[in-house]
């Protein structure tokens, strides 16, 4: 077979470069050469192409343990919580070579706090071309799937999606935001693919990540995070297990919430529920400090403390926490500088 197309390139050679030389002995076996880094060529020629362009190959799809630490630690404010689990689910996913399933991760909490922060940092660090990767696929119930009578379009839609992204790629990553504004029915499509499958359809879906994002069960790790400051206690001294009851009652309980309606939760497909704690003044400097690094200005404490400062707390006698998080602050920055 190789050597057949050697052949037919010396012919296409030959052809192309309109000359009779090549026939003389010497140039034939210049022209063999040629041929042959050319067939060569041509077989690395895929090589060539995922060089220059995003492939699904560990050259574009690698995780980066160190970077995805480090970034978590440097700049994630205030999530100690969230930080610490989201770094061990998805060590541990990624350095294995054979998942039984593929990581389901649900992220809960407060607006502002840090959620889709966290999704791109998780892509940043696996895919080199982060939320831009080819493989990254985020949906936003309100945007992609607006009319809960067009739910079975929707339904056949995305289960398509998933499935022919998963067969291009076992590596990819699903981003569900504003999971708590989705048509139940449209969450339950998805759950196969979340399952203890080996294959479904020939395709295998055990490599794949879904992330969740929702403010589902946010009022109930406040009320936790607000009881700890009441007492004088340290944030830092809120654990898993003081929100871990009130998130899944409030998660499970709430008729508002698509998630009481699905059997998501009592099948056992989300591996880790990650609660988002509520930012206090001080992290929302940080993320001010934070953006003026980002546009290359000198970080000043003052502007920041000004900024934080500015913004909304609740309860509003004690101001423990920003209403808005995060966000908000840029256009804040704006009027500051
Ligand atoms: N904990 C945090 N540490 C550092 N930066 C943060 C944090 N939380 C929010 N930010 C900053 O604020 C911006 C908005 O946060 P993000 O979009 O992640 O909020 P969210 O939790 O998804 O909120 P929502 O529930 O409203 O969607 C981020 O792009 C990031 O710059
Ligand atoms: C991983 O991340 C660290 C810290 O961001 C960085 O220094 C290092 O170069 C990265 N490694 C790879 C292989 O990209
Ligand atoms: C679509 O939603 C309606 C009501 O909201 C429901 O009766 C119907 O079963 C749903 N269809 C699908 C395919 O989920
Ligand atoms: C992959 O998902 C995107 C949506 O993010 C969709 O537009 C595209 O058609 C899907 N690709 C395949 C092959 O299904
Ligand atoms: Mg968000």
């Amino acid at each position: 077979m190789k050597l057949r197309n050697r052949h037919l390139l010396l012919l296409w050679m030959l052809v192309c470069s309109g000359t009779t030389e090549a026939i003389e002995p010497i140039s034939t076996s210049i022209a063999v050469g040629v041929a042959a880094a050319l067939t060569g060529f041509l077989a690395t020629h895929q090589n060539i192409f995922c060089y220059i362009r995003e492939c699904c190959r560990p050259e574009w799809i690698s995780f980066n343990r160190t970077g995805l630490q480090t970034d978590l630690e440097n700049k994630l404010f205030g999530q100690h919580i969230a930080s610490r689990i989201i770094l061990k689910a998805v060590n541990g996913f990624m350095s294995n070579d054979n998942p039984k399933k593929p990581l389901v991760l649900s992220l809960h909490g407060w607006t502002g706090t840090g959620k889709n922060f966290v999704s791109k940092l998780i892509a940043e660090n696996i895919y080199k071309e982060g939320m831009d990767s080819s493989f990254v696929h985020v949906f936003t119930s309100t945007l992609h799937f607006p009319h809960s009578s067009q739910n079975a379009t929707y339904k056949s839609q995305l289960q398509q999606w998933i499935k022919g992204n998963v067969s291009n790629c076992e590596r990819s990553m699903f981003i569900f935001d504003e999971m708590d504004k989705m048509h139940p029915g449209l969450i339950d499509s998805i759950k196969p693919y979340l399952d203890y499958y080996d294959k479904l359809d020939g395709v295998s879906y055990r490599k794949s990540m879904f992330i969740f994002l929702s403010n589902a069960g946010g009022e109930s790790i406040i009320e936790t995070a607000l009881n700890f400051w009441i007492a004088g206690r340290d944030r830092e001294e809120i654990e898993l297990k003081d929100l871990e009851k009130a998130l899944s009652l409030s998660v499970f309980n709430n008729d508002k919430s698509g998630f009481f309606h699905t059997s998501l939760i009592d099948k056992h497909l989300v591996d880790f529920f990650v609660p988002f704690l509520p930012l206090e003044q001080k992290h929302v400097e940080q993320c001010v400090m934070a953006e003026m690094k980002a546009r290359e200005l000198e970080p000043d404490r003052d502007v920041a403390e000004k900024v934080a400062g500015d913004l909304h707390y609740f309860p509003k006698s004690d101001r423990a926490f920003s209403t808005k998080g995060c966000k908000a602050i840029q256009s804040k920055l704006d009027y500051y500088l």
